[in-house]
């Protein structure tokens, strides 16, 4: 039996890995550590509340003394806490760096004090830079870090630092970067459930610039089977990329939701772009399938296609969501050309 300390537990990554934990490790412990900030929803965890083995605490990872106090009997710790919106890091790039850089810090620190079995950091493809729109390439383990949001500089830097916790201190850790994740429970300002939503209340779903930006696009129960095998089979020190060897222009992932939906492409607005936007990201996930056995469950059409359901079933979650302080936002972001 193991007891694990989420941090981040209740945003949209961190709450399907506690449901898909407690599903399949049931004897295992779980505390959830999380600030709450705007992408913190404990309405994500209102099935697991009662569970024995799973706890709350609300907090900061670059709260030493709280974190420490946390920490107390923790054999694994898996950081999914972060600021994680690249357009709100170019608005205000300052908490990013302090919970993205000082807060991974602070947690690493109580990490080595609690002599932590592991310590897990979750990460993104997004430290790696941009890729041509025109090439095959794909990222993989070494490719060298290349950052152009204050987003991506962050994780980037929290990287490194868990890295050199590592090397320095021998803290035993791992770190997997992942391509864009979707499903239930995200948070609807990031562009799959902004667009699924706004249809849903018959509102224009904005697409930046030309809207051939690529990404890759991975079911989030697939990321938690990938963290879980880093956890299981990985390598101490070592990094893993997770990804599902597919990319889509954004506006194709729109016109696929609009088509799911049964709407027209007429709500299709194209606003100002992103600055600094990076035209293509793709995953080369060789490294995770051959050294640890793992491999995607869904492909991108069927997990779209439940998550268009999931948003049309849970209207209560997301229209709750899209409060003041969210259409002030959303006022603020994006500029109709
Ligand atoms: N969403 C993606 O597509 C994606 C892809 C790859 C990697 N990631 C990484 O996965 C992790 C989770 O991303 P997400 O999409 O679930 O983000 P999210 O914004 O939905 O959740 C972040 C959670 O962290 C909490 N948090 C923020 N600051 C904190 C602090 N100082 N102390 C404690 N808790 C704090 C928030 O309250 C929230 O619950 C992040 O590290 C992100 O960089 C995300």
């Amino acid at each position: 039996m193991s007891k694990l300390l989420i941090t981040g537990g209740a945003g949209f990554i961190g709450s399907n890995f506690i449901h898909y934990w407690l599903n399949n490790h049931p004897d295992d412990q779980i505390v959830n550590y999380d600030k709450l900030t705007y992408s913190g929803n404990l309405e994500n965890l209102k099935d697991v509340e009662s569970n024995k083995n799973y706890s709350f605490t609300r907090g900061d990872i670059a709260d030493a003394k709280k974190i420490s106090k946390a920490l107390e009997g923790i054999d694994t710790v898996i950081n999914f806490a972060a600021e994680s919106h690249v357009d709100r890091s170019i608005l205000d790039p300052a908490p990013f760096i302090l919970t993205n850089v000082v807060g991974t810090q602070v947690l690493l620190d109580a990490a080595r004090d609690a002599k932590v079995k592991r310590f897990h950091h979750i990460s993104t493809d997004e430290v790696f830079g941009a890729l041509q729109l025109d090439s095959k390439e794909k990222f993989t383990e070494t490719t060298p870090y290349n950052p152009r949001s204050p987003y991506a500089a962050s994780k980037a830097a929290s990287d490194h630092l868990v890295r050199a916790y590592f090397h320095t201190y021998g803290l035993p850790v791992t770190i997997s970067n992942c391509a864009n994740n979707f499903g239930p429970y995200h948070y609807p300002e990031k562009l799959i459930p902004l667009a699924i939503t706004n249809i849903l209340e018959g509102k224009k779903v904005p697409v930046y610039g030309d809207g051939l930006y690529v990404r890759e696009w991975l079911y989030v129960e697939d990321h938690c089977s990938g963290i879980e095998k880093v956890l299981e089979k990985g390598k101490v020190g070592e990094t893993y990329l997770i990804g599902i060897d597919m990319d889509l222009p954004n506006i194709e992932i729109i016109t696929k939701i609009i088509k799911l939906l049964g709407a027209s492409d007429d709500l299709i607005e194209y606003v100002k772009d992103r600055p600094g936007h990076d035209r293509r990201y793709a995953i080369d996930a060789a490294k995770i399938k051959k050294e640890l056995g793992w491999k995607p469950r869904y492909d991108f059409d069927e997990a779209l296609a439940l998550t268009v359901k999931w948003y049309q079933n849970h209207q209560d979650w997301w229209q709750k969501l899209k409060n003041k302080n969210y259409e002030d936002y959303y006022k603020k972001q994006y500029i109709i050309r």
